[in-house]
């Protein structure tokens, strides 16, 4: 009997701790949904400013460097804090449009998160590729004149042609004690919130933290060849993105390498109303 009661105790105990798990994990997941709500998707309104140095954007807070130019066409973006996300907005893609028609096309153009903004009268100050790129025709330095212009912007998928999810392995790695990788080429609508790494047809996963902007690291690396998988959140759901096969076993600093997957999907985001209507 006292062994019955000790059980059920133990029973209950147990399902006692399940459910304060099960608690925690839901406020966790309301952290992640409340903290992916601010609605970008819906149209703001804001001013949008310039950098006038063209390498001022390449060596952004994201850490894309060079890369940073074959992003959407150059046409990168400092956002504000709100939008960078201490590196969690690196690469999310934005259409933004100035809000003089004189000046400036209906449709404007889309820009990629390369940047954080510190200047609080904007929420981007953009590169003048991209600043030129809202203009109409003919009208590129008529609005580099103005400097600074009213826009208004809503969050994007991102689209890569023909380009996967891609890793470049860091210049600060080192074999076998540390790996840092920087996330490229991220498609989709989405936030990548956790990585893992093991050996390719291993079960002993070992997580990244984020360094900074894009780059995440480990100083637990498996040996051999590694896999990937990304657990991507926006909105409602989390979803988990595996790369089987990414690193060979002899990854070197300074090589990009294809994850032979890609995200597509579109975060959710409880938001109305909302005018996520096609600009044209
Ligand atoms: C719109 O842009 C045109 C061309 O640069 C300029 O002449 C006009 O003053 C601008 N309008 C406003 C409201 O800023
Ligand atoms: C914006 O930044 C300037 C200079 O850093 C500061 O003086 C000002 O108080 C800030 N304004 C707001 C609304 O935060
Ligand atoms: C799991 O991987 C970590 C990091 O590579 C390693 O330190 C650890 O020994 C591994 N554990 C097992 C049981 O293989």
């Amino acid at each position: 009997m006292a062994f019955s009661s000790f059980s059920y105790y133990n029973t209950l105990w147990i399902l006692i701790s399940k459910l304060k798990m099960a608690l925690f994990l839901c406020s966790f997941l309301f952290l992640l949904v409340s903290s992916a709500t601010a609605c970008y998707r819906c149209v703001h309104q804001t001013k949008a400013a310039y950098f006038s140095k063209a390498p001022a954007l390449s060596s952004g807070a994201c850490g894309y460097g060079s890369l940073a130019l074959g992003l959407s066409g150059g046409h990168l973006a400092a956002a504000v804090p709100s939008i960078y996300k201490d590196g969690a907005g690196c690469g999310s893609c934005f259409q933004i449009r100035c809000k003089n028609a004189t000046l400036c096309t209906k449709q404007g153009t889309k820009v990629i998160t390369s940047d954080l903004n510190h200047n609080n009268q904007t929420d981007f100050v953009l590169s003048s590729r991209a600043f030129m790129a809202m203009a109409q025709k003919g009208l590129g330095q008529d609005i580099l004149k103005h400097g600074i212009v009213d826009v208004e912007y809503k969050r994007v998928p991102c689209e890569y042609k023909n380009q996967n999810l891609a890793l470049r392995v860091e210049e600060s790695s080192q074999k076998p004690h540390y790996l840092a990788v920087k996330v490229l080429y991220q498609g989709g609508q989405t936030e990548i919130v956790a990585i893992d790494v093991a050996q390719v047809g291993s079960s002993n996963w070992s997580f990244l933290t984020r360094n900074y902007g894009a780059v995440w690291d480990t100083s637990r690396v498996p040996a051999g060849a590694l896999q990937f998988r990304f657990v991507v959140t926006g909105g409602f759901d989390g979803k988990m993105v595996w790369a089987k096969n990414v690193l060979p076993a002899d990854w070197k600093p300074g090589m990009v390498y294809d994850t032979k997957v890609q995200i597509s999907d579109i975060a959710q985001e409880g938001c109305s109303p909302c005018d996520d209507g096609i600009w044209k």
